[in-house]
């Protein structure tokens, strides 16, 4: 193993049972995350960027199945007795969602939920616990920290609510953050507030971050790698600047080509013919396919390889001989 790399998901299968049969949502996707950066997971809605996400934590629901290796500095997490997953879940992988208010307990003060992070993971404290939080809090840049700590989370707002998430997060100093549309609930000023705050805690803290979004403003902003997902399979990876500037993958041209950066739009997709497909019966070989101006008979059968454009550029698209 690549002593880079933090994060490596080998060929991950996720199906999720459900009354209608069996949705096949992850084709067998490969990503890795390296010490220190960050890589985006773009694609549009329902392709499955939440589901590799709660596949790393093993957080997704009992109609799962999930199939393919996810080591965590060379330990295969799926593996893992729940016990020893545990250890690991929100102290040495830290994970923000969406919606900050779900995640935090209404009856309970910021200090009081924050402190059970130390104690549920017996986290060593310099003086108290309470100064330990309070620090935490300061390095969120939350303005008055000493009074935060006595608040309720309805006495915040949103994108302070996110700063007590990032913060809890911070208690583990983790090594990889996942953070799942970490702004998309909020205003576009708080947004950039708290974009900023990741990329300032990832230096001062050293963190790896997987950043979930469909916002290729925030992507161009904060990332250094982008993996381009279809409907459950990558369709495009590498940096940054390669795939912006040089998309090769016809999923990934018609999508930055439907969506000017920073600007976004749920009609994103406008100029690409066709729907997402239903993953029960999803299409064989490249999933793209039925919407692909480029579609060849080979496409219908089989999966496309990685085929290396340029340096860490991949593209799956048997346009490129894979
Ligand atoms: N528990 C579940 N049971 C059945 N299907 C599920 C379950 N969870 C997710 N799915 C399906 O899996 C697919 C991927 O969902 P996922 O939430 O990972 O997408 P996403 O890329 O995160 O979308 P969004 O951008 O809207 O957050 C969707 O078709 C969704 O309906
Ligand atoms: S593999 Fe075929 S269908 Fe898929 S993107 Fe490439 S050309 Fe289009
Ligand atoms: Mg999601």
């Amino acid at each position: 193993m690549n002593y880079e790399t933090l994060l490596k998901i080998e060929d991950l299968y996720v199906n999720f049972r459900t009354d209608e049969g069996i949705a096949k949502v992850i084709d067998g996707i490969s990503l890795s995350i390296r010490y220190g950066e960050v890589l985006a997971l773009m694609g549009e809605t329902g392709c499955g960027k939440s589901t590799v996400a709660k596949s790393i934590l093993r957080l997704l629901p009992k109609n799962a199945e999930v199939r393919g290796k996810i080591l965590f500095k060379g330990t295969n997490l799926l593996d893992l007795p729940e016990s020893e997953l545990r250890k690991i879940r929100g102290k040495e992988i830290g994970m923000i969602f969406q919606e900050p208010l779900t995640a935090l307990n209404p009856v309970f003060t910021i200090g009081n939920q924050m402190s059970e992070v130390f104690k549920i993971h017996k986290l060593r404290v310099k003086r108290t616990i309470q100064d330990e939080v309070i620090e935490l809090l300061k390095n969120v840049r939350i303005p008055d920290p000493r009074r935060r700590y006595y608040s309720y989370p309805f006495e915040l707002s949103g994108g302070m609510r996110q700063r007590v998430m990032i913060a809890m997060m911070l208690a583990g100093r983790p090594s990889l953050l996942i953070a799942d549309e970490p702004t998309s609930a909020l205003d576009v000023t708080i947004q950039a507030q708290i974009l900023k705050l990741l990329m300032d805690l990832r230096n001062e803290y050293n963190m790896s971050i997987l950043l979930i979004t469909h916002d290729p403003g925030v992507v161009a902003e904060m990332a250094d790698r982008v993996a381009i997902m279809y409907a459950g399979q990558i369709a495009e990876v590498g940096p940054v600047k390669d795939i912006f500037l040089n998309p090769q993958h016809p999923y990934t041209r018609g999508l930055l080509r439907a969506l000017p950066l920073g600007h976004k739009d749920e009609r994103e997709l406008e100029n690409i013919p066709g729907r997402v497909p239903n993953l029960i019966n999803p299409p064989p070989g490249c999933r793209f396919h039925p919407r692909c101006p480029y579609a060849m008979e080979k496409c219908r059968k089989v999966k496309p390889k990685p085929v290396m454009v340029s340096n860490e550029h991949l593209v799956f698209c048997h346009l490129f001989g894979g």
